[in-house]
């Protein structure tokens, strides 16, 4: 079975080292790959935000599955072109990836469907903007998005009106090109954040999901969640204090009504969806749709899911996927992420890193390889992941295993699950105050 994989990073290392493990043989194809993934498979240096190239290349090496990884091709059109061919595809086309391309389009469709979200107005015009903050009614932080991809830069929390008016004008004049030059202004929510992941197979006449486990991210490059924010330090999942019946909450007030709204739209949807919930006092709130896996959260959700990656992905590519449960391992499982010095402002490359073989998984994130020695090559250079019977245990693993990984600025967060984990002990639920 001939796959090709489209990114990076340790969410698409994690995904191939689980599609290695697949019944299937496979033959795995990168793009554009990195030396990591060379030891799993073969790069190939593809423009891959480029529907025409990589529509070539599968129509010239017909591969049997296309799995998309970031949310940059998908919003391309990647998808769309190569499903064109006859050729499935794990991952959205681009009317859907619209979801996360576009926090405009995003707001619209959840306002239209009654998803419970952070009140919002989008504003183009200086002017309606400048008196907008002015005459703020929803209290501070005042939450400004660009709309488009910004890589991961596009919200500001602005605490005041002056640094929200400089905001916004910064937005405006194109601090981020086209994709800030619409700007959704939200409401601030309070509570506690999360990362939904759901497998979904939708069209006009059928629309099949499988939720994924809830797990938690964090974003802030210090311990106690201090610093600016990065792409994600760490995750853990399950969230060991999270009910059923907050999970059932969760699956009949923002995930039905999500599969409807898609339906209500006419907008086919072949891949993932994450949402990212807020969980305040009046119950979880959407605050985002991303139309692809989170990174870290994918290093997590593999480390549980106990199915076959390939044939799962390959389900909801072949518009097959019936929406069963999906089996997972018991316990909880846990990934911290090994950053750059400097990180997340920059990231110094080319430190050599010294590796023994840890006895968790080791995931390649931003790693280079020259003379058979590994080096840093990115601002999330590598990633541990394990599971184990519970948060406590799985923490306890990890920590046992970060003397096999070091070189010098290497940042790590040890506090990955601990807020958690004292909410649990203390008895708490989601409902109490985070
Ligand atoms: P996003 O790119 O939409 O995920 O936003 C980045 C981060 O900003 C989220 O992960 C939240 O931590 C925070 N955020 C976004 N929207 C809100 C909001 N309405 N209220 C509070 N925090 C928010
Ligand atoms: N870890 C958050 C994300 O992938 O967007």
């Amino acid at each position: 079975m001939k796959v090709l994989l489209l990114g990076s990073g340790g969410r698409e290392y994690a995904m191939a080292l689980k599609l290695k493990a697949s019944a299937t043989p496979l033959e795995l194809v990168a793009a554009p790959g990195s030396d990591g993934l060379a030891e799993l498979g073969t790069c190939l240096f593809m423009d891959v935000e480029n529907p025409t190239v990589v529509a070539g290349w599968c129509a010239a090496h017909r591969p049997d599955l296309v799995i998309v990884g970031p949310e940059a091709p998908l919003v391309a059109g990647v998808a769309d072109a190569v499903r064109a061919l006859g050729i499935p595809v794990f991952g959205h086309n681009a009317a859907t990836a619209q979801l996360e391309g576009s926090k405009a389009f995003a707001k619209a469709f959840m306002e239209r469907h009654a998803i419970p979200c952070a009140a919002s107005r989008t504003v183009m015009d200086l002017a309606e903007g400048e008196a907008l903050i002015r005459s703020w009614p929803h209290g501070y932080p005042i939450v400004l998005k660009a709309d488009g991809l910004a890589a991961g830069k596009g919200v500001v929390l602005a605490q005041d009106e002056a640094e929200a008016l400089a905001t916004f004008r910064a937005f405006l004049a194109g601090q981020f090109g086209e994709a800030s030059k619409t700007v959704v202004f939200e409401e601030p929510l309070v509570g506690m954040e999360l990362s939904l992941h759901v497998l979904v197979d939708v069209d006009a006449d059928h629309a099949a999901y499988a939720l994924l486990p809830a797990c938690q991210d964090h974003k802030r490059i210090f311990e106690e969640d201090r610093g600016p924010n990065t792409g994600g330090m760490g995750a853990f999942g399950p969230i060991p204090f999270l009910r059923p019946e907050d999970v059932e909450r969760m699956r009949r007030e923002l995930v039905e009504p999500t599969l409807r709204g898609l339906q209500k739209d006419g907008l086919a949807a072949r891949g993932v969806l994450f949402l990212g919930v807020m969980w305040t006092a009046a119950g979880p709130k959407l605050l985002e749709y991303n139309v692809r896996f989170g990174d870290p959260e994918t290093q997590v959700l593999l480390q549980l899911l106990d199915e076959d990656l390939l044939s799962l992905l390959l389900e909801v590519a072949r518009h097959r996927f019936d929406g069963r449960s999906l089996r997972t391992k018991p316990g909880c499982a846990i990934t911290v992420v090994l950053a750059a010095e400097d990180y997340p402002e920059g990231a110094k490359k080319g430190v050599p890193i010294t590796l023994e073989a840890p006895a968790v998984t080791l995931i390649h994130a931003g790693t280079r390889k020259q003379a058979g020695r590994w080096l840093t090559n990115g601002g999330r250079v590598l990633n541990l992941a394990t599971v184990a019977s519970d948060l406590a245990a799985a923490r306890a693993a990890i920590a046992a295993a970060l003397p096999a990984v070091h070189w010098p600025g290497m940042q790590v967060r040890r506090d990955i699950g601990l807020k958690a984990l004292a909410h649990a002990q203390a008895g708490k639920t989601v409902q109490d105050p985070w």
